[in-house]
């Protein structure tokens, strides 16, 4: 874990508190070699190849596609897309690339002084000369990381939710983007501009191998909160909690919707929902969700405790499951580790070790609870032993 209080050449010299303080969530901040000498972790070649493979997220943005302007098209594509591609004013997009390429998801210890649940994904963009996505805002947190050539920023203010998008393409462009003062940079490899959610921005390729490296994060929009929440405590109550009235006055008109109902029924409501310890417990799962279902799969042919514990002493380690997402919270002495969408009880030090992204070795068996908790999570599907076709 990075100190709160030492600066981060990562933050341009600014400390963990500092940055927390005065511009995430609030304001764009531009560093200069925040990842000094960066090379990236992958070519345009090895970005195109993954935008093949069937179950990768990818998409293809065109300025001027054969279907009209600013067409996207979604993966997965083969090399005959490429082919018909001109030699500029396109963008391929894959998402989610920490889940395929290590050297990518090691990106995200960079990032550790947020807490790991509220990072999303790390998605990769290639373009050649004039490639971009349009001016636009996007609705999460974003630091945007340059990773070959250059990409020129310019950066267009906070707009407001009802900001005009462009009507009749398939993607949100702003009708207006008026560039602010001194928000019109060039980045080079190693430069990241950080971005608040809807802060207007417009980012185009000033070279042929331009990559940038979208480092996400998650937040549940009030939509995704409540309903998301209130189907979690829904499953748990009772038929028998119902909508009451007793005392009520006899009804005035017989058709009347009265004030005193409709105070009952938003007492009602709020008092069902305010349950501290029941949002926990949802809270948790809900941030540890997959961000794709099929990437963390229950095991065909569950591991027993005893292989689990024999497969540790060989001095095989347990590896998280790229694209696996692990959390935990301590309640009254009693904690629950948060595991792809589940939760389960398990000891502090035993889910803190699990939490860490660092593999797991034969001593983690010296925690109390960690046989069953370990085989529980390789048989979910949230750890996993290398196979050895993987070393
Ligand atoms: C890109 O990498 O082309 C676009 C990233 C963004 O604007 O969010
Ligand atoms: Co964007």
């Amino acid at each position: 874990m990075s100190n709160p209080n030492e600066p981060l050449t990562l933050l341009g010299d600014l400390t963990p508190e500092e940055f927390l303080k005065s511009y995430w969530q609030q304001k764009p901040l531009l560093i200069r070699g925040a990842i000094p000498d960066f090379v990236s972790p992958l070519d345009p070649d090895e970005l195109a190849g993954l935008a093949c493979e069937p179950g990768v997220e990818a998409r293809l943005v065109e300025e001027e596609g054969p279907d009209g302007p600013w067409q996207v098209s979604a993966g997965p594509f083969d090399d005959a897309t490429f082919e018909r591609l001109p030699a500029g004013h396109w963008s391929l997009l894959v998402q989610a690339v920490d889940h395929y390429v290590p050297g990518v998801a090691a990106l995200m210890k960079e990032f550790d002084f947020l807490p790991g649940w509220r990072l999303d994904d790390i998605m990769v963009s290639y373009a050649p000369p004039g490639g971009s996505v349009g001016p636009h805002v996007d609705q999460y947190d974003v630091f945007l990381l340059q990773g070959r050539g250059q990409r020129r920023w310019q950066l267009g203010g906070k707009q407001p939710d009802d900001a005009p998008i462009i009507q009749g393409i398939d993607l949100k462009i702003l009708e207006t983007f008026e560039i602010e003062p001194d928000s019109d940079w060039t980045l080079n490899p190693g430069d990241m501009l950080y971005l608040p959610p809807g802060w207007a921005h417009h980012g185009v390729s000033q070279t042929d191998n331009c990559m940038t490296y979208s480092v996400g994060f998650r937040a549940l929009s009030a939509d995704e909160a409540i309903t998301s929440f209130a189907d979690y405590l829904g499953e748990q109550l009772p038929g028998s909690q119902r909508y009451s009235d007793a005392g009520m006055a006899p009804a005035e008109h017989t058709g009347e919707l009265d004030d005193a109902a409709i105070e009952r029924m938003r007492h009602f409501i709020l008092s069902t929902l305010d349950q501290p310890k029941e949002l926990a417990q949802w809270f948790g799962r809900a941030m540890t969700q997959p961000k794709y279902m099929d990437q963390v799969m229950p095991l065909e042919e569950p591991l027993g405790e005893e292989d689990l514990v024999a497969q540790l002493h060989a001095g095989e380690p347990l590896f998280h499951m790229p694209g696996s997402r692990i959390a935990w919270r301590t309640e009254a002495g009693v904690t629950t580790l948060f595991a792809d969408g589940d939760g389960l009880p398990c000891t502090e030090p035993l889910a803190r070790r699990i939490a860490d992204p660092a593999p797991l070795y034969a001593d983690v068996l010296e925690l109390e609870g960690a046989v069953a908790v370990l085989t529980y999570l390789v048989n979910a599907g949230s750890l996993a032993f290398m196979d050895d076709d993987d070393e």
